[in-house]
């Protein structure tokens, strides 16, 4: 079967963030709500980015915030320069600075290739990509600006991309997509370079298929998920928290030294499994 039992709520050390102040994009659904709870109880104050769906974005600050933290729903489209700029302006304005972003927004747009659109293709490019590029530029102002406040943690600042295992893996019928997290990959390596003689920290998580909206298709019946299982050495689908604590673990000093890595959380689907029989 895909599933274990509930992913543990409890494993996340509850002082782990204390004090710091965490952005994250497409928090509203999926792996950001469980990535914004996540950093919510290990201490952050978090902001919760969406697009769309206001009440869903106020549901899961509210829920951050009976953790003890405090947390607010800001709406932005990343792919927009000026909402971008505007949104975190907003963020220094009212918690004070920026400590961690988590630059989560995604979407798909699937299709054939001869039957993709440039308007599929540009969408996609403009979030996953782009969105990224806009969002990691405003926050590392901010950690530029501010600099190392050693109580609160040892870098300047952490960006954690959410990339996929297709960095890595073509998906055909996914070339928008695919291309979107090659250039992910790519944007992140070289923002690690270039900010890590600041102090700041750029990594990326990688996941595989987690059980979220986005791929509902690929896990919704019994034979989608056979043929998904397949592809996962580890055979269970995964959960958005099994994302969010790699993300609390990388944005925290237990990482200090992990600087343009890319964690991949996959359950194995990067190893590929066909070979475990073939070849
Ligand atoms: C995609 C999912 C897919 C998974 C594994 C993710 O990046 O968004 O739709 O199931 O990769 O293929």
């Amino acid at each position: 079967m895909s599933s274990t039992a509930e992913a543990p709520q409890d494993v996340i050390p509850a002082r782990l963030l204390q004090g710091q102040k965490a952005l994250v994009t497409g928090a509203n659904s999926g792996i950001g709500k469980a990535t914004a709870l996540g950093l919510g109880r290990a201490g952050a104050d978090v902001v919760v980015n969406y697009v769309a769906h206001r009440e869903a974005a106020e549901e899961v600050a509210e829920q951050i915030a009976s953790f003890g933290v405090r947390s607010a729903a800001y709406e932005a489209d990343v792919s927009k320069e000026e909402q971008v700029v505007a949104m975190t302006d907003r963020m220094v304005e009212e918690f004070g600075t920026i400590d961690i972003l988590v630059a989560n927004a995604g979407l798909q747009r699937d299709a054939r290739f001869t039957e993709m659109t440039l308007a599929q293709w540009q969408k996609v490019l403009d979030v996953n990509l782009t969105g990224q590029f806009l969002c990691a530029r405003e926050a590392t102002k901010e950690f530029r600006r501010r600099g190392v406040v050693p109580k609160v943690s040892r870098s300047a600042g952490k960006i954690v991309c959410m990339s996929s295992v297709h960095q890595l893996i073509p998906w055909s019928g996914h070339v928008n997509y695919a291309s979107s997290k090659g250039g992910v990959h790519m944007m992140m390596q070289t923002l690690a370079q270039e900010l890590a003689p600041e102090k700041i920290r750029v990594n990326a998580v990688a996941p595989g298929a987690i059980k979220t909206p986005i791929n509902h298709d690929a896990w919704a019946t019994p034979e989608a998920r056979e043929d998904l299982l397949r592809l996962i050495p580890y055979d269970r689908i995964g959960d958005p928290e099994d994302i969010a604590h790699a993300v609390v673990a990388l944005a925290s000093d237990l990482m200090d030294y992990v600087v343009g890595t890319t964690l991949y959380v996959d359950g194995g689907m990067t190893l590929f499994p066909g070979f475990a029989t073939g070849g």
